[in-house]
C-alpha cells in the first residue's frame, strides 16, 4: 500500500507541473497588490495537490515595504474553495463556488510576496475551514446536511460500491480505482432515512478490465498519463446507492512513449513534498474487516481499498478537519 501511495504522489506532481498556467507578473509599483494576490493564488493552487482549487474572494489587507533590490508585499486574503478538483483542467474562473446549502469551504491566508526584478518568492499560511462552522450551522439549521470526514466508513463503503459499479458499467478499457474522497455531506431525509452526498476521484490503472487480476493489485498510471474520472453520487439508507455522475479528464501527456521506454513518473517538485511521514500505526486506512460495513454483502468481496488518509501538510492529521482538504503552509514546517 505504501508503494502505491508513493507512486501516486510522484505522478501527481508531474501532472500539476505540466498543467501550470503562466505565472502572473508582479512589479513594485503602487498598484501591485492585486497582481501579488493573483500570483499568490496561483502559487497556492500550484502547490495544492489534493481536494479542490481555490479562488480569490477578497484582499482584506495589504502593505508594501521597499527592501534592498525590490519590495515585500504582505497580504491577507480570503479564498473560497471552488467546485473544480485540482485535476480538473478548467481555469479557476470557470469553476464556480458552492451555494451555502452545500457547505462552503473558505480559507484565510497570510501571504508574503517578495519581488526582486522578475523573481518572486512567496510564503503563506492559511486556515481552511467551513464558512459556517458545524456547531453554528446546527444551531441555525438543525436539519441541514453536515460535512463528514472523508474516512466515514458508511460513505466509503458506498463509494467502493460505486467504483465497482463504474468498472462494471463503463466502456473504459482499463480498471479504475479510488484515488481520493473529495467531500462528503450527510443529512436526514424524511422519506429515505439518512442521505449521503459524496464526490470522489478515480484514476486509471494498468489493469485491463477483462484481466482477472484482483483490483487492489492494479497500479494507478502516472498522473500525467492517466485518465481520471471525477464523480458525484448519493445514497440513502432506504434506497442504497443512487445514480453516478462522472466527468472524465483526459491525460495531460499524450505524447507516445519512445520504443522500449518504461513508464516512469518524472516530476520537478515545486516544494518539499514526499510520501507521508511514517504514521504512528494509529492512523491508517480503515481495514475492510474492521470498519467498512458492506451494504450489500456479496459472497466474493473484491472491494478496492480506499487510499490511505494522506497527511498532506505534514502536520498531525488530528489537527486538520478530516472533512476538508486544507491548504498546506508554504514552506512546509
Ligand atoms: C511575465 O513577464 C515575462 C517576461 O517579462 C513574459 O514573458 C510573460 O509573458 C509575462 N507573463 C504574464 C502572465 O504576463
Ligand atoms: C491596498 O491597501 C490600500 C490601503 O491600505 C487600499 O486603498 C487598496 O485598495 C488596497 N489594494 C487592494 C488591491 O486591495
Ligand atoms: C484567519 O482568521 C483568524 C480570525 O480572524 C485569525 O485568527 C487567523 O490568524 C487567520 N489565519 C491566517 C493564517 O491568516
Ligand atoms: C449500471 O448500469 C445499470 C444497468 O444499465 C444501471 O441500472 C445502474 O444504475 C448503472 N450503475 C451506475 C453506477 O451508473
Amino acid at each position: 500500500m505504501r508503494t502505491l501511495q508513493v507512486v501516486v504522489l510522484l505522478c501527481w506532481m508531474a501532472l500539476l507541473c505540466s498543467a501550470a498556467p503562466p505565472t502572473p507578473n508582479v512589479t513594485c509599483s503602487d498598484d501591485s497588490e492585486a497582481a501579488a494576490a493573483r500570483l499568490a493564488l496561483h502559487r497556492i493552487n500550484q502547490n495544492h495537490r489534493h481536494g479542490y482549487k481555490f479562488m480569490l474572494w477578497k484582499i482584506k489587507s495589504n502593505t508594501t515595504e521597499k527592501v534592498e533590490g525590490g519590495c515585500r508585499i504582505e497580504l491577507e486574503l480570503d479564498l473560497k474553495e471552488t467546485k473544480c478538483h485540482v485535476v480538473n483542467p478548467k481555469p479557476i474562473e470557470e469553476c464556480g463556488i458552492r451555494s451555502s446549502g452545500e457547505r462552503v469551504v473558505i480559507a484565510n491566508c497570510t501571504v508574503t510576496v517578495e519581488v526582486y526584478d522578475a523573481d518572486f518568492a512567496t510564503q503563506y499560511k492559511c486556515d481552511t475551514k467551513q464558512e459556517i462552522s458545524q456547531s453554528e450551522m446546527s444551531r441555525m439549521c438543525p436539519d441541514c446536511p453536515v460535512m463528514l470526514p472523508h474516512t466515514n466508513p458508511t460513505t466509503l463503503s458506498y463509494i467502493q460500491q460505486a467504483v465497482k459499479e463504474f468498472n462494471k458499467n463503463s466502456s473504459e478499457e482499463n480498471v479504475y480505482v479510488l484515488q481520493e474522497v473529495g467531500r462528503v455531506t450527510s443529512g436526514y431525509m424524511m422519506e429515505a432515512g439518512m442521505g449521503y452526498f459524496f464526490e470522489f476521484l478515480m484514476v486509471e490503472t494498468d489493469c485491463k478490465k477483462d484481466s482477472r487480476i484482483a483490483h487492489p493489485a492494479c497500479k494507478p498510471l502516472c498522473f500525467d498519463r492517466a485518465h481520471h474520472f471525477f464523480c458525484t453520487s448519493s445514497a440513502t439508507t432506504r434506497h442504497g446507492l443512487g445514480k453516478l455522475n462522472c466527468e472524465s479528464y483526459p491525460p495531460l501527456n499524450t505524447e507516445p512513449r519512445g520504443p522500449g521506454e518504461q513508464p516512469k513518473c518524472d516530476y520537478a517538485p515545486p516544494s518539499r513534498v514526499g510520501p507521508p511521514a511514517p504514521s504512528s500505526g494509529k492512523v491508517g486506512p480503515p481495514s475492510h474487516k474492521e470498519s467498512v460495513p458492506l451494504i450489500h454483502p456479496t459472497p466474493q468481496v473484491d472491494h478496492v481499498a480506499p487510499p490511505p488518509p494522506i497527511d498532506p501538510c505534514h502536520i498531525s492529521l488530528s489537527k486538520s478537519n478530516p472533512a476538508l482538504h486544507p491548504i498546506c503552509p508554504f514552506p512546509l514546517p
